[in-house]
């Protein structure tokens, strides 16, 4: 299969990105242990195919996540790169999660450190991770807007926030994308969120394509995703089951199932970008293989009968963590 990453923008006033973008977060020991030099590979492959989308978080490995991209910029092109970097997700020295601070002071702190990590003076699209419960979102989004007229950020974006948040953060400033999970196997954002992008320009950057890898990975990192819901014993084979339902279509389009899942977001409009978290060599030919993968009405249609919407089973997220996503409210 020829493929090559094609180029969508993200909303109307975002960048423009390729098409899938590449998700960093599993380069940093997030999924288990992971080799440095070879996520330098994963990386370079990726960006050499003439991919643009790096995601990250400062809070990835604590740090090493923008460090290792800063260390794969250092021989690269850093203008072909849409470097996508969350911020807001504090952690203690032993990796405890300590909330969200989206306080406009803690923005500035936050990007000056994240510059430095990435050896940059300006990231393409900053995010709080989370909505701050306690700050309004307009003087999120108010700090963020300076950043962008100092020119140390060229577009604000969202992460997992509902449509009234979306609201609100447009009054303030032009918002390119919202990151949020969609997947064959997670439609929530289809009723009220993917239509208020819409409505605003906002294009949407989808991450959990692939659910972690229960749908279509290897497998390896799935027991260490236990605490998952949808990877917990009796969801695991549900969800598992319902995914290889699909596989026939694969077969028929010539791809794996996780192609067509790659393939399946993809098709749903030119403002969805895919964002997979590739972590070895083959699948980052695989992913950009995806592109290949052509699915019409009929297709879209047929891979709903099979996975119905709601059919996967288990929250996205332990609780302690969906009462963080304002996008579930
Ligand atoms: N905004 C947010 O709240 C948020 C949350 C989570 C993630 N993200 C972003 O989204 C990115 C992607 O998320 P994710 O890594 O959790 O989920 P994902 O892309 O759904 O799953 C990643 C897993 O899928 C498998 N995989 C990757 N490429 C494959 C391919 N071509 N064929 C078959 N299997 C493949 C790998 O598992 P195996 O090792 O088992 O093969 C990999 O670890 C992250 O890197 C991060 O940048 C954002």
């Amino acid at each position: 299969m020829t493929a090559q990453l094609n180029t969508r923008r993200l909303g109307a006033t975002g960048p423009n990105a390729s098409s899938p973008g590449l998700g960093c977060m599993g380069l940093s020991g997030v999924y288990g242990h992971t080799d440095d030099d070879q996520s330098l590979k994963v990386i370079h492959a990726y960006l050499d195919a003439g991919g643009s989308v790096l995601d990250t978080g400062d809070f990835y490995g604590h740090g090493h996540n923008e460090m290792l991209i800063g260390r794969a910029l250092r021989d690269r092109d850093r203008d072909q790169v849409v470097l996508s970097v969350k911020f807001g997700a504090m952690r203690g020295p032993d990796g405890a999660s300590l909330g969200i601070d989206a306080r406009p002071e803690a923005v500035q702190n936050f990007l000056h450190f994240s510059l430095q990590r990435l050896g940059v003076d300006h990231v393409d699209v900053y995010r709080p991770a989370r909505l701050d419960p306690d700050v309004p979102i307009e003087e999120t989004i108010g700090a963020m807007a300076e950043l962008v007229d100092k020119g140390y950020v060229r577009h604000i974006g969202l992460s997992e926030v509902g449509a009234d948040t979306l609201r609100r953060a447009a009054s303030v400033a032009p918002i390119s994308d919202l990151q949020i999970e969609y997947s064959m196997l997670t439609r929530t954002i289809e009723d009220e969120i993917l239509p208020t992008c819409r409505e605003l320009g906002i294009g949407i950057t989808a991450y959990g394509v692939l659910s972690r890898g229960l749908i279509g990975g290897s497998g390896a990192i799935g027991g260490g995703l236990s605490f998952m819901p949808r990877f917990q014993e009796g969801n695991r084979e549900h969800n598992e089951a319902l995914v290889a339902r699909v596989r026939e279509v694969a077969a028929e389009k010539d791809a794996t199932v996780a192609q067509l899942a790659i393939a399946w977001v993809a098709a749903q409009g030119e403002d969805v970008l895919p964002v997979v978290g590739a972590r070895r060599l083959e699948q980052v030919d695989s992913m950009i293989g995806s592109n290949a993968v052509a699915l019409d009405a009929g297709d879209l249609a047929r891979i709903d009968e099979l996975i119905p919407r709601g059919a996967v089973r288990g929250d996205r997220y332990p609780t302690a963590l969906m009462a963080q996503l304002d996008s579930e409210k």
